[in-house]
This record gives C-alpha cells, structure tokens and sequence, in this order.
C-alpha cells in the first residue's frame, strides 16, 4: 500500500486569472509538483460557487462548547459537527498547506475568516490543555503563504505594521501545530501597473527558489 502526501491549497480571492496571489501559488504548485509527482493536490477555492461552508452559528457553536466542556451533543449538535468535522479533517491531514490570501481592509477576505472559523476546533484541529496551553493537531509541518497587497507593506516600509494578515497568520498556524510558516509577499498591485509586474516577478522568483526545498 502506498501514502500519497497531501498539499492543500487555499485559494481565498475571488478574482480567479486576475488575482495576483493566485498566479503565484499556481506557479509554486506548478515547480513544486513537477519535482514532486507524488505528491496529491487538494485544491480548495474558497469562492467555488457550490461550496457550502456551514454557517457557524447556532447549532454548530453550541456543538463546539459542548465539544470543548465534554459534554454530549444533542442530536442537533451532532449533525451540525459532523459537518463541521468534514471540513476541519480535510485541514487537518493534510501534511502540506499553500495559502494565497490577498490582503482586504488590513485584514483577511470574508469567506476566508469564515473557513477560519469553521475549520479552527477544539479536538480536531487544536486541542485546549489548562496546563500545557494549545496543542496543534495539524499533521502540516510547513505551510507556505502567498499574500498580495495593494500597498506596501514590506518589513521596513512605514506602513509594514498595517499588514495584519502576516502576523495573524503566522500566530494562527502556529497555534494549530505548524512549525514552519513562509510569507511571500506581492506589494503594491494597487500603485501602478510597472510596480505590480515587478512584485509578481519577485514573488515568482521567490516561489520558484521555494518549490526546491518545501
Ligand atoms: C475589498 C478589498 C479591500 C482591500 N483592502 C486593502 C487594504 O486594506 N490594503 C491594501 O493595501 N490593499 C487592499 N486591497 C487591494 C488588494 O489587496 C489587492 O488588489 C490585491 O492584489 C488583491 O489580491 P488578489 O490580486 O490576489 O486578488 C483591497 C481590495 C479589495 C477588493
């Protein structure tokens, strides 16, 4: 029997041939399975007409304190986490993440902080200990994150402190157990178009150099 290795990619803009952030994971993902046939691509578009992500309210968020207080589930509880529990595990085994996430309002884009929110549970993707603090459950040792931006936000420029998305990134994954977190940035694709083509010529040199060693 064979195990293949999972890379799940995230792609959380919906601007599909014109997002920067995912030309640049689609050329990572290109270099890196070309090295890596083996290797198994879970590609998750967060904007796919027909995904059906949970909402997380009612149901679904009591099952949650519940699943956190070990308390059962009712039976409510417990259809709404099995749906829960779908999307959390697909996050889970993987044992490689790409994420392209473009920066919104110094933030992360809606429908993506609705998968965060969905995916990110007690007894599946982390699990709470009152003496040890969070123990990640991701099988994931490294995940690499594409993030275009219409400004500057490299470390350095006066504005590096409004990218909110590198560091809740990184905090994020690290909580969820993976140790290894790699940020490429594309800055500036609002300023001009010279600037753009330069950002995604650096990043794409960047991905390429990655895809060798991730
Ligand atoms: C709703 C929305 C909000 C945005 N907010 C910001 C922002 O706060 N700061 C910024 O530098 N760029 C902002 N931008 C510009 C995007 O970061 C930029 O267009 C980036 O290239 C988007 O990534 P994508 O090309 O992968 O879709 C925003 C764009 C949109 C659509």
């Amino acid at each position: 029997m064979t195990f293949m290795t999972t890379l799940l990619y995230i792609e959380s803009s919906p601007r599909q041939q014109r997002s920067h952030s995912a030309a640049v994971a689609r050329a990572f993902l290109d270099a890196y399975l070309t090295r890596h046939p083996e290797v198994e691509l879970d590609t998750w578009d967060l904007w796919t007409p027909d995904l059906t992500l949970p909402e997380f309210d009612g149901a679904a968020l009591s099952a949650k304190f519940a699943a956190r207080s070990g308390l059962p589930h009712t039976q409510e509880e417990a259809a709404a986490w099995a749906e829960v529990s779908r999307h959390a595990q697909r996050l889970q085994r993987a044992e490689l993440l790409l994420l392209s996430v473009p920066l919104w309002n110094f933030g992360v884009p809606y429908r993506f902080k609705h998968w965060l929110d969905v995916v990110t549970q007690p007894g599946l993707t982390f699990r709470p200990d009152p003496q040890k603090g969070m123990e990640g459950l991701l099988k994931a040792r490294k995940a690499l994150v594409v993030s275009a931006r219409g400004g500057i936000y490299a470390p350095g420029s006066p504005t590096a402190a409004w990218d909110f998305v590198t560091p809740y990134l990184r905090h994020w994954l690290g909580m969820l157990g993976v140790p290894e977190v790699t940020v490429v940035g594309i800055d500036g694709t609002s300023i001009s178009e010279a600037r753009t083509q330069s950002a995604r010529a650096g990043a794409m040199a960047e991905v390429q150099a990655l895809a060798t060693g991730f």
